[in-house]
């Protein structure tokens, strides 16, 4: 394909209304993102009411704020993507209902993109990824270790089976008070706090699965009785105990991994990618081991429509298009997303 591919891109699942334009799948020629985080914060957590309202009320301004940095017009585009799963479906469709207008009014195709396969391709802007790769996604909604064996062929070697790895940052980190979302202030407090905190350790298997809900609920149980008890709680070593071990069975399931398949490149995304804990001890495992290890940029690992420009290339390239008929699929994971698309 000689000519460059110019794709306007919707991201609007959780609590980031964004819009951007991305040539060729890795060149971000203008990306605006209108976070709702202030609000939700006086919630302790995201309301999806209360998103879906403030999607509507946001679009048409982020729209007009991406048009106006990008250095062409709407004639340029060549087509339009957006997410449609997984994510608050209240939230999603006010995105798809966006996709749709201008997909309708200015004849251009639409492209429907799965959140996950947005965090994963973040990683092309950068660097390109280079198949076949290990990637583990770790977000507030999914845990998934997956290997990609070329740009249309994956395959899921396990998940997590109850609690996100960051549902589990944000609830650790509403039980010691901290302000939603959680996992950049239980970083920040670790750094300054000492592993004295025994905790159990998550699932002791050798699956490729995850679970933190045993660690969570510990924690919870721990806080609560210390409190009842009078005593009082060393936030910044329990954040620094809890960080160590949910990173420690990141890392050893992802060495498991590395070990099982041989491949040589890993590829971490999604929003707990930005936590420079688990960089680290994921880049130690890769390098110990001879795997390239690739991170995005910590701008583009939290949600934003750039990485949803860069997932509907290839798809743009085998002209994949949705018609106006798409929905949002509000829990359409990973999983479900390969066994469509095998
Ligand atoms: O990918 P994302 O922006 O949204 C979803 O697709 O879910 O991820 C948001 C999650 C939240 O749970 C947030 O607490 C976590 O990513 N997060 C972090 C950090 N920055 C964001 N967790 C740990 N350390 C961080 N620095
Ligand atoms: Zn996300």
């Amino acid at each position: 394909m000689s000519k460059d591919v110019i794709i306007l891109a919707i991201e609007s699942s959780c609590d980031e209304t964004s819009m951007a334009i991305v040539k060729n799948g890795h060149d971000i020629l203008s990306l605006t993102i209108s976070s709702q985080i202030k609000t939700h914060a006086n919630f302790g957590g995201v309301v999806p009411e209360i998103a879906s309202r403030m999607h509507t009320e946001n679009i048409t301004f982020v729209l007009e704020e991406t048009l106006k940095k990008f250095k062409g017009t709407i004639a340029d585009i060549d087509a339009i993507a957006v997410t449609y799963a997984p994510g608050l479906l209240g939230s999603l469709l006010v995105g798809i209902e966006c996709a749709k207008a201008l997909s309708l009014v200015y004849n251009k195709p639409l492209i429907a993109v799965n959140h996950t396969m947005g965090h994963i391709y973040a990683n092309n802007i950068e660097n390109k990824i280079t198949y076949p790769t290990l990637a583990l996604v770790v977000s507030g909604g999914h845990t998934d270790l997956l290997i990609l064996k070329s740009e249309n062929e994956m395959q899921l070697l396990g998940s997590s089976i109850d609690d996100s790895i960051g549902e589990v940052y944000d609830k650790v980190a509403r039980v010691l008070g901290m302000t939603y979302p959680g996992g950049p202030n239980i970083e920040k407090a670790a750094v300054k706090g000492e592993d004295t905190y025994k905790l159990p350790k998550p699932m002791q298997d050798d699956s490729y699965n995850f679970s933190f809900s045993g660690l969570k609920s510990y924690i919870v149980n721990l806080v609560h009785n210390e409190k009842q008890r009078g005593n009082e709680i060393r936030k910044d070593d329990l954040a620094k105990s809890f960080q160590i071990a949910a990173v420690d069975e990141i890392v050893r399931k992802v060495t498991l991994a590395i070990k099982n398949t041989g491949i040589k490149h890993f590829v971490l995304a999604g929003g707990v990618s930005a936590n420079k804990y688990l960089r680290e001890e994921l880049s130690k495992v890769c390098n110990q081991n001879n795997v390239k290890f690739h991170v995005p940029n910590i701008l583009y690992c939290t949600d934003n429509a750039a990485m949803i420009g860069c997932a509907a290339y290839p798809l743009y390239k085998e002209k994949k298009f949705a018609d106006f008929s798409l929905n949002a699929k509000s829990s359409e994971n990973i999983k479900l997303y390969i066994e469509k698309n095998k």
